[in-house]
C-alpha cells in the first residue's frame, strides 16, 4: 500500500506516520513540502507519489484562535480538504481524513451517533462540519473519522498544560461541565489502520471508552503523577476566558466502530496512564 500523509508533524500525523512506518511506500509530508491550500500543490503531491491511501492529517485546529482568524481556519480545514479530496477523486485514491465532536452542539443525553445532526457552536466546528460536506460533495472514496480530545507525545495538549502549569505552582481552574472523552493519538493511529484494514468507508467516531470532564482529567493526571490535587478548582464554562463556544456533552459512541473492527476502544484511564508513563522521562520521573 502507498501511503501520502499530510500534516505529518502535527498530533496525529507524527503517529499515523510511526504506526504505517512499516508500509511498502510512505511518504510524510507537511507545510513546507505540501501546502494544502494550493490546488495545484495538491494535484502535483498526488499525481506524483500515485498513493493507494491519503491520510489527510493537516487542519486548522486552534479552537480559540479560530474565533479571529474565520479567513484563515476556513482555508485550510474547508478549502485544503476540498483540494485534498478532489486531487484523491482525480487519482482514485482513497482519502483518510478526520472530524471532531464540535461539530455537535452537545445537548445529547447519549453518545454522539455518525448520523447524529451537526450543529456546531464555534468557527473551528462549523469549518470542521463545512469541511465534511465538502468531503461528501467531492464524492471520490473516502473514510472520515471523527475523534476528540486528543493528545499524544507530539506538541502540545491539555495534559502536558496541566502538568506544566501544577510544576510551576500555578493554580488550575478546569471547566467541569464539559463533558468528553480523551484520545491517545497513537490509539487512534492504530484505529485507522483496523479500519483501513476492515475495508472501512463513510463516516466512523474513535476514542477511547468511558467519559470524564476536563475537571476530572485533571484530578487524575495530577493524582497520577502525585501533584497537588488543592491547586486546582472546578470552573463553569461561562466563567473561564476562552473565546470559543464549546459542546456541553460531546462523547462520541464507538458502537459502529466495534461493529467494523470487532475490536473495543481501551477505557480513557488506561490510555492517559500510558501516556503519562511515556512522558515521565521528559517530567523528570526517572
Ligand atoms: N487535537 C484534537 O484534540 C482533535 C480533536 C478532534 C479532531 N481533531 C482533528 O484531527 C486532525 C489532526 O489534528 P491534530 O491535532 O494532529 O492537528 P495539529 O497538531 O494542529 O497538526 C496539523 C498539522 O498541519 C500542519 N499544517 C498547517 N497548515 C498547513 C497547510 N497549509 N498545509 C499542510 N499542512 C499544514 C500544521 O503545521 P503547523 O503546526 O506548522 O501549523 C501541523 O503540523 C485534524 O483534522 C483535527 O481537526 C483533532
Amino acid at each position: 500500500m502507498r501511503l501520502l500523509i499530510t500534516g505529518g508533524l502535527g498530533l496525529l500525523g507524527k503517529e499515523i506516520a510511526r504506526v504505517f512506518d512499516r508500509s511498502t511506500g510512505i511518504r510524510t509530508t507537511d507545510v513546507e513540502e505540501w501546502d494544502v491550500t494550493d490546488p495545484a500543490a495538491c494535484r502535483r503531491e498526488v499525481d506524483g507519489f500515485r498513493p493507494d491511501v491519503v491520510i489527510h492529517c493537516a487542519a486548522y485546529t486552534a479552537v480559540d484562535r479560530a474565533e479571529s482568524d474565520v479567513a484563515l481556519a476556513n482555508r485550510l480545514n474547508v478549502e485544503g480538504t476540498r483540494n485534498v479530496a478532489r486531487a484523491c477523486r482525480e487519482r482514485g485514491a482513497l482519502m483518510v481524513t478526520f472530524g471532531t465532536d464540535y461539530i455537535f452542539d452537545g445537548t445529547s443525553s447519549r453518545p454522539y451517533r455518525e448520523e447524529d445532526a451537526a450543529n456546531p457552536l464555534s468557527v473551528y466546528g462549523k469549518t470542521k462540519w463545512a469541511a465534511e460536506e465538502a468531503l461528501r460533495e467531492v464524492g471520490g472514496d473516502h473514510l472520515l473519522v471523527r475523534t476528540q480530545w486528543m493528545f499524544g507525545p507530539a506538541g502540545k495538549n491539555f495534559i502536558r498544560t496541566i502538568l506544566e502549569k501544577a510544576r510551576r505552582g500555578e493554580t488550575l481552574r478546569v471547566a467541569s461541565d464539559q463533558v468528553g472523552c480523551p484520545t491517545f493519538s497513537g490509539d487512534l493511529a492504530d484505529a485507522v489502520r483496523n479500519l483501513l484494514g476492515a475495508r472501512a468507508r463513510g463516516t466512523v467516531h474513535f476514542s477511547s471508552e468511558g467519559e470524564t470532564s476536563w475537571f476530572d482529567l485533571a484530578r487524575y493526571v495530577l493524582d497520577r503523577c502525585g501533584l497537588p490535587a488543592a491547586l486546582l478548582s472546578p470552573a463553569r464554562t461561562r466563567d473561564l476566558p476562552y473565546p470559543a463556544p464549546r459542546p456541553a456533552y460531546g462523547v462520541l459512541s464507538k458502537e459502529k466502530y466495534r461493529l467494523i473492527t470487532g475490536i473495543s476502544p481501551r477505557p480513557w484511564e488506561e490510555a492517559v496512564a500510558e501516556y503519562l508513563e511515556r512522558i515521565a522521562p521528559e517530567r523528570g520521573m526517572r
